[in-house]
């Protein structure tokens, strides 16, 4: 008992450790980028985040890739594969693969998508929406549950962008998100960029969502670019540069739930590193204005 005691305290300090060092402005470490970045190893970049489909039960480059990025910066997982809608429970398989792999790099918390991605064991290679009804919530919070069972690590939901309107009678976008919160005791990966392409597709105020959110359940930020069609219809690319309602809309939320650690997702039209340097520059401005006096106390 004394040694199970002493076990859980040194395990709590060990994870405590990794949580502490993922902070300020990460990169995603995607496969177009990491030759430059792991050559450059850029010291305004404070971490990384990965798919771990890219790596569970593969090895090669991308073994490689992350191996030397484990050398200088602390990593955080981020999954496309297990969406928290689906109606049937993920596959235990790969379950036990990802604990294993999220044990070997201490990740603080795992995220995964508010969305749907597969029925009946069939990828649809998309994060679709789902209706925003109690029965999804209920769902939702069923699959995190679980999942946080087979990981025994943290779990947060990522809010996603969508592009069909939900009906009139259900709850709103935020009040879904803060519902499935709240039955599963989960985290948030809070993006705001999907935030902001909904609000303006949608015609709601992105801060309004963002006041809505409980803000101790936020673990992460995502931010990214996004594509303006001619009609003025916004798509949710990550293969533009940041725009400035985007850049405003993050201060606004790091001013409400402090320094919790940013991702810049750049995943198409991937520019040379120095091009994204400059956005991670604009990131730390905007993190320190936003929490200096949290990060300063
Ligand atoms: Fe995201």
């Amino acid at each position: 008992m004394v040694w199970k005691a002493a076990a859980a305290i040194v395990v709590a300090a060990l994870s405590s450790k990794v949580t502490e060092t993922v902070n300020g402005i990460g990169l995603g470490l995607r496969y177009d980028l990491a030759t430059e970045f792991l050559e450059r190893r850029p010291k305004s970049v404070s971490w990384v985040e990965v798919h771990p489909e890219n790596y569970v039960e593969r090895g090669g480059r991308y073994a490689e890739i992350l191996d030397l990025a484990r050398r200088d910066w602390p990593v955080v997982t981020h999954g496309l594969s297990t969406c928290f809608g689906a109606l049937e429970p993920a596959d235990e398989g790969y379950l036990s693969d990802l604990r294993a792999f999220l044990n070997d790099l201490e990740v603080p918390w795992h995220s995964e998508h508010l969305c749907i991605g597969a029925a009946n064991a069939r990828f649809f290679h998309d994060l679709l929406p789902l209706p925003f009804t109690d029965e999804a919530v209920a769902t939702s919070a069923q699959r995190i549950c679980e999942m946080r069972d087979a990981l025994d690590v943290p779990i947060a939901l990522e809010n996603v962008s969508y592009y069909a309107p939900e009906a009139a009678d259900g709850l709103d976008e935020a009040e879904f998100v803060v519902e499935v919160l709240e039955r599963a005791d989960a985290k948030l990966l809070l993006d705001v960029n999907n935030v902001y392409v909904n609000a303006r597709n949608f015609g709601f105020d992105p801060e309004a969502y963002i006041d809505k959110i409980p803000v101790g359940r936020v673990v992460q930020i995502h931010v990214a670019g996004h594509l303006v069609r001619d009609d003025g219809l916004r798509i949710d690319t990550h293969g533009e540069p940041v725009p400035d309602d985007v850049y405003r809309l993050l201060e606004y939320a790091l001013r409400k739930v402090g320094p919790v650690p940013v991702l810049l997702e750049r995943d198409n039209n991937v520019p040379a590193l120095e091009e994204l340097l400059v956005e991670i520059d604009q990131l730390w401005a905007i993190y320190e204005r936003a929490t200096g006096d949290q990060l300063a106390s």
